[in-house]
């Protein structure tokens, strides 16, 4: 593991870096908070949507490099439900540069073996998303490498009052009881289901705040802050993160001591 301090140093290639990474200490799946992209901008004097406009070279670096490192899942936060109240044209920007994504990537995604799958209240988006959404999905519905979910007019507290209001229709339908509900069945009527929890969950732009993501599959989450703004993330940083993840040692609230059972112990 000592390899693992050393491993983001600059003058490592990228290669030496995936190389030094044993597999087994990798993350299933890593969720981004990507921050900073007005900041990035008004660095140099640019409206904030060319910030929005970098930050698509970052997401499309990323999900290059979280297919090769072959992690089950990314999920990028790129539109929360809050975000409607920046202004319109800060809005219909970012839903325009998503449609340019879709349309430029979606053959990448494809030949990458990515399964595209957008999270969030969809159906409150313009029909024109929701239907470059909709191709994306059905293009790389058989795909069966990396899982790609894309976070829009999303928020984790709407997410738990969707599968709320799921589950009391369920229940006033008869076909749900209460002894029924228990961790697994939330996790499996949240947006996310059939994909294994976030063990890393990055923000960028040095905020040290989850803001309503992911908020019930991140119980375990490790977490780390880079203080690098979102355009500026690259490869290099995501394995650096990566690195970060793979020196924790995870204990879901038991200990891990040699020769110790590793049972009942209250903790982190
Ligand atoms: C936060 O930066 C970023 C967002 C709200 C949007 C993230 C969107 C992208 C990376 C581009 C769109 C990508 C796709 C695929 C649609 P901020 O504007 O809050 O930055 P600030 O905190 O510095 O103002």
């Amino acid at each position: 593991m000592k390899d693992l301090d050393r491993l983001a140093a600059p003058g490592t290639s990228e290669r030496e870096l995936l190389d030094r990474l044993a597999p087994e200490s990798l993350p299933r799946h890593v969720a981004v908070i990507m921050d900073g992209n007005g900041r990035w901008a008004r660095q140099r004097g640019l409206p904030r949507v060319e910030g929005h406009r970098a930050g698509i070279r970052a997401v499309r670096e990323s999900v290059e490099a979280a297919a090769r490192l072959e992690l089950e899942a990314l999920t990028l936060y790129a539109f929360s439900t809050e975000n409607w109240k920046r202004p319109r044209w800060e809005v219909r920007t970012l839903m325009a540069l998503l449609k340019e994504y879709l349309a430029k990537e979606l053959r990448t995604m494809v030949d990458n073996n990515v399964r595209f799958r957008p999270i969030g209240r969809l159906s409150e988006l313009e029909p024109e998303i929701q239907a470059s959404l909709a191709r994306a999905v059905e293009a790389t519905a058989g795909n069966t490498g990396l899982v790609f979910q894309i976070a829009l007019n999303y928020s984790g507290r709407a997410e738990l009052v969707d599968m709320v209001r799921a589950a009391v229709a369920a229940a006033q339908g008869g076909t749900l009881t209460a002894p029924t509900v228990d961790e697994e069945w939330v996790g499996s009527h949240l947006a996310t289901a059939g994909v294994p929890d976030p063990d890393l969950l990055i923000r960028t732009s040095g905020e040290l705040r989850v803001s309503n993501f992911l908020l019930w599959q991140i119980a375990y989450a490790e977490l780390h802050f880079t203080p690098v703004l979102w355009p500026d993330f690259t490869t290099r940083d995501l394995l650096a993160a990566v690195a970060d993840y793979a020196r924790r040692e995870r204990r879901y609230g038991g200990v891990v001591e040699p020769g110790h059972d590793n049972g009942e112990e209250a903790g982190d």
